[in-house]
């Protein structure tokens, strides 16, 4: 889940308040699958993560791949990449050797060599709501084109509601309006063409299908329990996001959205709310070829 980004600038406290919460919800299964993939490929495993941030992709995977491995982590934003560089510097494999990192600051259009190139798979995680379906359909066709795999994690999958203390979904209509609104804002060109918001899991299996590819697909929620101090600035975080966002998209109803976060607001300091936000990890292999491994 993406809060609220002018031109799809991140800070890293937004990033460092969702990286353990992140961390938590991504799938093992499909972790496990693209470890088992690179596994049975001789030499340097190359990996690129688009969008990196401050490299939260590159702390999960690493240490659950196995080496040797050579990372590229590209992102526009150059504070964060400082701040992944530092954090990855002294970070190990499965295998417990140092992993190699490189940066490249620039934007993730155009598609091209410099982007993919000498990598065997291309990482992103929380970056495809805000990316377009052209550029999400050339970058899969690109990557087929490359013969390689796609691991994309933590796409919104557009739901997110409240939830009581005994887990109960509760959708008020205030909630269904601000979801709307949430979703029309999340659809903003952020600079790669109108964004997929929550389209994008479902755009991107059908390409990746398209292309060829083997997809595995696992929901990977935010369960932030009612009650529970660990979650709740995240909690905190999102109503504020959503309410921007809302704010943004229907400046005429401040107001009546105003009250809404108030209530919602009170409702998470007192324990009496929790969050679930739906996100969904795509894994894309490529087909051996026919006779091949
Ligand atoms: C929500 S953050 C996710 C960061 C990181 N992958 C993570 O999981 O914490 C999206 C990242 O994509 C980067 N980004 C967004 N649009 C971009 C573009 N057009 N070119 C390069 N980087 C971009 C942002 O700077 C930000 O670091």
């Amino acid at each position: 889940m993406n809060t609220v980004v002018p031109d799809a600038r991140f800070t890293a406290d937004w990033l460092g308040l969702r990286e353990e919460q992140d961390r938590r919800s991504r799938s093992h299964r499909l972790t496990g699958l693209v470890a088992d993939w690179l596994a049975a490929r001789p030499g340097v495993h190359g990996v690129v993560d688009l969008g990196s941030g401050s490299g939260s992709n590159l702390h999960f995977l690493a240490p659950r791949l196995p080496g040797p491995q050579r990372w590229r982590l590209v992102d526009h934003d150059p504070e964060l990449l400082v701040l992944a560089r530092r954090r990855g510097a002294r970070l190990c494999d499965g295998a417990g050797a140092r992993v190699t990192l490189a940066t490249r600051c620039r934007d993730l259009a155009p598609v091209d060599d410099d982007l993919l190139a000498g990598v065997d798979l291309v990482a992103a995680s929380a970056l495809f709501d805000l990316v377009s379906r052209d550029w999400a359909e050339a970058l899969v066709a690109a990557c087929a084109a490359r013969h390689q795999a796609l691991l994309v994690t933590l796409s919104v999958d557009g739901d997110w509601a409240f939830r009581d203390a005994a887990g109960e979904r509760l959708d008020t209509a205030e909630d269904a309006a601000v979801r709307v609104l949430f979703r029309a804002h999340q659809r903003r060109d952020k600079g790669l063409g109108t964004a997929l918001g929550a389209e994008a899991p479902a755009v991107l299996a059908r390409a990746m299908r398209a292309a060829g590819y083997r997809v595995e697909s696992a929901a990977t929620p935010w369960h932030l329990a009612a009650g529970v101090p660990a979650g709740r600035a995240l909690a905190t975080a999102l109503v504020d996001g959503w309410y921007a966002a809302a704010r943004e998209q229907a400046p005429a109803e401040g107001g009546r959205l105003a009250h809404w976060r108030e209530r919602r607001l009170a409702g998470l300091a007192a324990g009496e709310l929790g969050v679930t936000v739906g996100h969904r990890d795509l894994l894309a292999l490529p087909e051996p070829p026919a006779g091949g491994r």
